[in-house]
């Protein structure tokens, strides 16, 4: 019998991409058969890196993981992870904080779109305070970043601020 691939998408920012992503990712590539890292392009937000950039990294920093790809998506999330023919969409937990806003997505997501299942997971501990936004904050304040996000996200950052 042959069964459909397991897809899951790991939406979110990853401006920049965490350690914590990182955790999650590659806990989630035990469980799916594949497991693509979604990029939002949020016209909202002025973002550190484009959004070709966290994608590059994001390819970069999984290079040994062939089930990982990197993507980017505009509009619904549900609608794009039915294009992509998901059956999960992984969140990571870090919180108690975290998990109103996530509760509120992952069921307003099931409304939208029933057959498409949220699934939270938690980093490891090292990495349950750790947020692309304080990491970008410690960063432009002349802190150190070291073990909270890969060495290549961390020596993209010092090319960025060098060209500020
Ligand atoms: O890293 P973030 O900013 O916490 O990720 C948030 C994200 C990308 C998961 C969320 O903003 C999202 O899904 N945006 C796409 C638009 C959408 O589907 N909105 C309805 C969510 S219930």
């Amino acid at each position: 019998m042959s069964t459909a691939p397991r897809i899951a998408i790991y939406p979110g920012s990853f401006d920049p991409l965490t350690n914590g992503h990182v955790d999650i990712v590659r806990r989630g590539a035990r469980l799916f058969d594949g497991i693509v890292v979604a990029v939002l392009q949020n016209l909202d937000k002025s973002p550190l890196f484009t959004v070709g950039e966290r994608c590059d990294l994001v390819r970069a920093v999984f290079a040994d993981l062939p089930q990982v790809e990197a993507d980017s998506f505009a509009g619904l999330l549900v609608d794009y992870a039915r294009q992509r023919r998901a059956s999960a969409i992984v969140r990571g937990l870090r919180a108690v904080s975290d998990f109103e806003y996530e509760m509120q997505m992952a069921l307003m997501n099931r409304r939208l779109s029933p057959e498409i299942e949220t699934v939270f997971m938690m980093p490891a501990e090292a990495y349950t305070y750790v947020s692309s936004r304080l990491v970008k904050e410690i960063f432009a304040l002349g802190g150190t970043v070291t073990g909270l996000v890969p060495p290549l996200v961390e020596a993209r950052l010092r090319e960025k601020l060098a060209t500020r």
